[in-house]
């Protein structure tokens, strides 16, 4: 039985990489139908609305979807699509696992997990200016949020996701120090939810911008990360910094009943359309959702092939050191998964 999941390729570098994993998906031989739809800037421009009705309507009924990255203009313009789609569904848990693939990096056998709340926090968009005399723009406000529910939801997440995963350790990394109540409410949540689990994973807090420093010092110190919206959007990065960049970095937005699984780096118009990206961190998202839908010995097959090829150098894309474009890259992990 296939199982039908809307893809998006998005805009940028996102039709290439989509490429690569659509290939290397139906070579693998993963039980899937696609139902392809357009957002971000491309659906701007061929369909007047940067989130069709129709996507909507797609990931809906599919309750699945893969997705390319997609354009969000910065300072004005449309709101963030990505941002749309999670509040859409209600995808509240972003989670984002990195690890080494590519040998010879800063560290070895970096093996993480950052669990990032989706729908809360400053990323709300709960923003305005403040107009002073003559200047519409003289202040402006942003709001964080931060619930009780919303904070216990993506915690439990957390704590579940370790025992589900045989991890050892959950830190929660926060700045409830300065922000006394967003931040302090979500760090009595889990300092209270940290006992319902105390026989089974271990549990610290740690200041954010501590976290950062001792990620980038001693990143095996941790194991798996709960954090706030934004912090977790930054930590991402900088933990896919410790790993290659971003080309390795896999992510799934998973909500009760919807998942949309897409990779952490963005439309990356440096090098959109040059055929040079690195599809890895769309393949491994592929690889999340094929173990979502039930799929999991496929995506352990591809997991297997991405790696030898990176690790072996039969094939590496230029972010890696190599020369190699997107779909011969792609055509190597066929070649490992058969
Ligand atoms: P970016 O992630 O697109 O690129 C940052 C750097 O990493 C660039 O130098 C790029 O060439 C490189 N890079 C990214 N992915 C790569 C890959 N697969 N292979 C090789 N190199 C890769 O971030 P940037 O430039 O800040 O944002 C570009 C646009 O993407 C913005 O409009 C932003 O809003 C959007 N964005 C969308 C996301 C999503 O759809 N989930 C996530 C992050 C950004
Ligand atoms: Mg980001």
């Amino acid at each position: 039985m296939s199982r039908s999941v809307t893809v998006i390729p998005g805009d940028g570098i996102g039709p290439e990489v989509t490429a690569a994993v659509l290939r290397v998906l139906d070579a693998a031989g993963a039980r899937l139908d696609y139902d392809e739809q357009v957002a971000g800037e491309t659906a701007l421009r061929y369909q007047g609305s940067p989130l069709p009705q129709e996507t909507l309507d797609s990931i809906e009924t599919n309750r699945v979807a893969l997705k390319g990255p997609l354009t969000t203009p910065s300072g004005s313009g449309f709101r963030s699509i990505n941002v749309a789609i999670r509040k859409e569904f209600d995808l509240f848990a972003n989670v984002r696992p990195v690890r080494t693939i590519l040998p010879g990096g800063r560290y070895e056998d970096i093996d993480l997990v950052l669990i990032r709340e989706n729908t809360e926090g400053l990323y709300v968009g709960v923003e305005h200016f403040i107009g002073m005399e003559n200047d519409p723009k003289a202040a402006a406000e942003s709001v964080m949020i931060t619930t009780r529910y919303g904070s216990e939801r993506i915690v439990r997440f957390a704590f579940d996701y370790a025992v589900a995963n045989g991890r050892r350790k959950v830190t929660l990394a926060h700045k409830a120090n300065i922000l006394k109540h967003t931040q302090g409410l979500f760090l009595e949540v889990g300092q209270r939810m940290a006992d319902d689990y105390a026989d089974r994973v271990a549990f610290e807090d740690r200041i954010i911008d501590a976290t950062a420093m001792f990620l980038v010092l001693d990143p095996y110190r941790f194991d798996v990360l709960v954090m706030e919206n934004m912090f977790g959007d930054i930590l991402s990065d900088l933990m896919a910094g410790l790993v290659g960049g971003l080309g390795f970095a896999p992510a799934g937005n998973i909500g009760e009943t919807h998942a949309v699984f897409e990779a952490v780096h963005g439309s990356a118009p440096d090098i959109a359309g040059q055929g040079v990206a690195n599809p890895t961190g769309l393949l491994l998202s592929a690889c999340l959702m094929l173990d979502h839908v039930g799929q999991e010995g496929v995506a352990g097959r591809i997991r297997g092939a991405v790696s030898a090829v990176i690790r072996d150098g039969v094939a590496r894309t230029r972010d890696m050191g190599g020369t190699d474009g997107t779909a011969a890259f792609a055509e190597a992990v066929v070649g490992g998964v058969g």
